[in-house]
Parts: C-alpha cells; sequence; structure tokens
C-alpha cells in the first residue's frame, strides 16, 4: 500500500477540504498542517503538498516549508480565486516547483477554485479599473469561485489520487524494465 503524507496550508478552510479528501482516499495518510509538518519525510511513498494561491504563488507559509523538503515524490495541490485553467494557475505549480528542496520528483498537479475570504472581498470592493482586482472580470472570477470547493471539485481531488497511485505503480514497472534490461547487457559484455 501506498503511504503518503499530506501536508497543507488553509487560512479559510478551502485547501484543508481538499487535504481531507485526499488523505481519506489515500487510506493510508497521515495529515499534517504545514506549521506541523516533519521535514524528515522518507518513511512517505507520496508527500502531497496543498496550499492557497497568494500573490500568484503558493502561500507564504508553505512557500518556507517547500524548500525543506529533499528528495520525495511530490504531488501539489492548490487552491485559488482563479480558474483552475488560467495561465495563473497553472504557472503557480511552476513557482512551487521551484521552491522544492534538492531531489524531488512531481509525480502531478491538482487545483481547484476556492471561494475569497470575504474581508478580502470588502477591501477590493472599491478598487479602481487600474488594480489588477478591480473591474468587472475580478467581480465575476469571485462570483465563479464562491461555491467552491463543491462536491465536484472533492470527487475530482480523489480520482486524482487514482490517479497518482496508478501512475505510481507504472512508474515502478517501467524502471524495473528499464533496470532489467541494462543488467542483461551488462551482463552480455
Ligand atoms: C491575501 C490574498 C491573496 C490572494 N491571492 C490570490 C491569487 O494571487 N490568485 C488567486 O487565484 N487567488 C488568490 N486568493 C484567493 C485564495 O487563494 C483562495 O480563496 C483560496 O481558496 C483560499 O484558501 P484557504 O481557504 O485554504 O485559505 C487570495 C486570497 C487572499 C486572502
Amino acid at each position: 500500500m501506498t503511504k503518503w503524507a499530506v501536508i497543507y496550508s488553509s487560512v479559510t478552510g478551502n485547501t484543508r477540504q481538499i487535504a481531507e479528501a485526499i488523505a481519506e482516499k489515500a487510506g493510508d495518510a497521515d495529515i499534517f498542517r504545514v506549521q506541523d509538518a516533519p521535514q524528515d519525510l522518507a518513511v512517505y511513498d507520496v508527500v502531497a503538498i496543498g496550499y492557497w494561491l497568494r500573490l500568484g504563488q503558493p502561500d507564504p507559509l508553505t512557500l518556507k516549508y517547500l524548500a525543506g523538503v529533499r528528495g520525495a515524490k511530490v504531488v501539489f495541490f492548490q487552491t485559488h480565486g482563479t480558474s483552475p485553467t488560467s495561465e495563473h494557475a497553472i504557472t503557480s505549480f511552476a513557482r512551487a516547483g521551484y521552491h522544492l528542496g534538492e531531489g524531488c520528483e512531481i509525480l502531478g498537479t491538482f487545483g481547484c477554485q476556492g471561494k475569497i475570504n470575504p474581508a478580502m472581498l470588502e477591501k477590493r470592493k472599491h478598487a479602481g479599473p487600474d488594480d489588477p482586482h478591480g473591474g468587472p472580470k475580478s467581480a465575476e472570477r469571485w462570483k465563479l469561485a464562491a461555491s467552491h470547493p463543491d462536491a465536484q471539485d472533492i470527487a475530482d481531488a480523489q480520482d486524482f489520487v487514482e490517479r497518482m497511485e496508478h501512475k505510481l505503480i507504472l512508474r515502478e514497472r517501467f524502471l524495473a524494465k528499464k533496470a532489467a534490461k541494462l543488467a542483461a547487457l551488462q551482463k552480455k559484455e
């Protein structure tokens, strides 16, 4: 059985909901808030790291944690106000990967929208058209985010766990075949 660490950062609960769904599906999983997560992750087959987006990248607590993660097979999950298919959301995964410590491998990524903190919405009400958070487009995005994570996001996150476990099995089979081929070649020489 694949052993998972599920590590998350969450202020208003969106990312925590996805973390809990992932841990439940994974079965053999330990779940930690990023503040409480161990830095030695050697006992885990998969390390799932989840964060909320702030300024187009993982939140500050997660950024700090990522640098100390070494030699792990990592999956990222993120929640954000923007659409999961937007350039903004996709670039954020690249930023998360950039901050990881040495020797990690990224197995996969999952993202979904998450409702915006009402205190932030109140502040942004008066943003002018030159503010990146002002204007009707932002208002439209926030409206779309308001119902997330929803039941479909939870189901998608759990499906993601299955796909990652399958990927891991295929990867191990592929590597074993490659090693056997190499050993056979070396024997011939
Ligand atoms: C200060 C602040 C900055 C944010 N910056 C972004 C951002 O750059 N891009 C984005 O898509 N969402 C942004 N959001 C929205 C959050 O990432 C989103 O609501 C997330 O689901 C919150 O997760 P949580 O409930 O786990 O704390 C921001 C929210 C706050 C409060």
